[in-house]
């Protein structure tokens, strides 16, 4: 058995390419933060969300300087270092002074606590992933009610859970204005999102809400709810509540959903059930995420998988989670989509991934649909045009190659937001 997990290893390394961090071609070209591709992906999240008033950039370079390929707790008690250092001085009462500082700073700590939870979810027991949790929402929740116009917690009652929800107005007067709806998919928070896209979008003129359903993680922390299929389950309550309780601020001929990462399934699933949707951005574009991920894994652990033996493939998996030697993205990945499912056995998260798929659905997507396809994406590739040719002349497809060209566009949020937003402008008149 040892040997054959040992034997797994870069086959899992390979399917996990897919679902994490790394891609299957390679690296956009630039300089890596860390030789651990995961880790160096990782930290280029946080200094990506920089210009948008996220992080500090010489804290997460130093950062990089400190941490070694594969050692996850050390990433985490490096971060969690930097954000009890950050959550101190928001608490120095001559920098509390004035309100930029107050955000700046708390916002700046909750992205580190964020960081510090990242690699933490092979354990469940490991009450880090709640206490940093606790940590990074305080911290936002103080930054968000330093802005100028306070962002707001919100909780919209779904069938059988709660979605927990963020309202980020342009204005405090009663305007309508357009309304953009992003979701996050397999890891990221909804906090990470205000760093990427609801920064310049209300800088825009947008009023912003972003969520969290079942599988993300204040739902998954709270609820226990992995991931479900069917996200219209998720996405309809939104928009009910967005056009009735917040009806005299939302312009409901212009409201836009964009789904970040795997959202560009669950987005794409809820928009071919919600005609409300005026526009709906995917980034990227997701198919089968199953095909997606099985094409990838080795003759070997295919076979393994497909034979239905069970047991064998769970023990091969689960054997590299906590293996310091084995490759990051494959602990990481898979860590990952059994915390994000709620399952214990990598079997049943492999073969849980068949029903995210959009071969049933895509046709009843009525609506203006943009599709990025990111050069260096190893996760779907080939998929956003899949999703565009299934939903027809709605659909377009955008090009991000270069630097531009990782996966969610990672450390090039500028580019992202502008082709976002010149996109939104044609589409939405405003
Ligand atoms: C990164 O890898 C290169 C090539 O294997 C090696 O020379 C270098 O020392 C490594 N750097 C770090 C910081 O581990
Ligand atoms: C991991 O990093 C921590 C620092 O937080 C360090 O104490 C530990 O020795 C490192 N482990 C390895 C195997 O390098
Ligand atoms: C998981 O975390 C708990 C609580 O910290 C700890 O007791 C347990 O040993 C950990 N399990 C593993 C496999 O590291
Ligand atoms: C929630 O609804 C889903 C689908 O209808 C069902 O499978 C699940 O068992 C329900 N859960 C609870 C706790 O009622
Ligand atoms: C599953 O694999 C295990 C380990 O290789 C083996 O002992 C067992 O016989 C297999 N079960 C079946 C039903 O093939
Ligand atoms: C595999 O997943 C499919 C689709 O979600 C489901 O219908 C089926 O029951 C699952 N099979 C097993 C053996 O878990
Ligand atoms: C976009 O990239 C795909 C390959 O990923 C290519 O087939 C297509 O022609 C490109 N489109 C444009 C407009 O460059």
């Amino acid at each position: 058995m040892l040997s054959l997990i040992h034997s797994l290893c870069p086959t899992v390394l390979a399917a996990v390419t897919l679902l994490g961090v790394a891609n299957a071609q390679g690296q956009a070209p630039l300089l890596p933060l860390s030789n651990d591709s995961s880790i160096s992906f990782e930290l280029l999240v946080s200094l990506g969300e920089a210009i948008y008033g996220g992080a500090d950039i010489a804290p997460i370079l130093g950062v990089a300087l400190d941490i070694t390929p594969g050692n996850f707790s050390g990433f985490s008690n490096t971060f969690r270092i930097l954000a009890d250092a950050t959550k101190a001085a928001a608490q120095d009462p001559t920098n509390a002074y004035d309100l930029i500082n107050v955000r700046d700073t708390w916002f700046s700590a909750s992205d580190y606590y964020r960081r510090a939870d990242f690699y933490l979810h092979s354990n469940w027991s490991d009450p880090l992933i709640y206490t940093y949790w606790q940590e990074q929402t305080a911290a936002f929740d103080n930054g968000i009610a330093a802005l100028p116009v306070p962002g707001k917690r919100i909780q919209i009652s779904a069938d059988n859970f709660t979605i927990e929800a963020i309202w980020f107005a342009t204005s405090l007067e009663d305007t309508k204005k357009p309304t953009l709806i992003l979701g996050t998919g397999y890891d990221n928070a909804q906090e990470d999102l205000y760093h990427t896209l609801v920064v310049p979008a209300l800088a825009r003129g947008y009023n912003c809400l972003t969520y969290e359903g079942p599988g993300q993680p204040s739902v998954v922390r709270g609820q226990h709810l992995g991931f479900i299929p069917e996200w219209e389950r998720v996405v309809t309550p939104i928009v009910d509540y967005l056009l009735t309780d917040l009806a005299p601020q939302v312009d409901a001929s212009r409201l836009a959903l964009l789904g970040y990462s795997f959202g560009g399934y669950l987005a794409a699933r809820a928009a071919a059930f919600e005609p409300r949707l005026s526009a709906v951005l995917l980034d990227g574009g997701v198919w089968d995420f199953y095909s997606g991920i099985i094409k990838q894994i080795p003759a070997n652990l295919q076979d393994l998988y497909t034979s239905g033996n069970k047991s064998a493939f769970d023990a091969a998996v689960l054997g590299i989670l906590n293996d310091d030697t084995a490759p990051s993205t494959a602990r990481w990945g898979l860590a990952q989509g059994l915390w994000s499912f709620q399952l214990t056995s990598p079997y049943d998260f492999i073969n849980a991934t068949k029903a995210y798929a959009l071969k049933d659905v895509a046709s009843q997507i009525q609506m203006p649909v943009w599709i990025a396809n990111s050069e260096y994406d190893g996760y779907f590739p080939g998929q956003a045009q899949v999703v565009a040719a299934a939903i027809g002349e709605n659909a377009v497809v955008h090009n991000f190659t270069g630097v531009a060209g990782n996966h969610c566009q990672i450390g090039a949020n500028q580019e992202l937001s502008r082709t976002v937003f010149a996109w939104l402008h044609q589409t939405l008149n405003n």
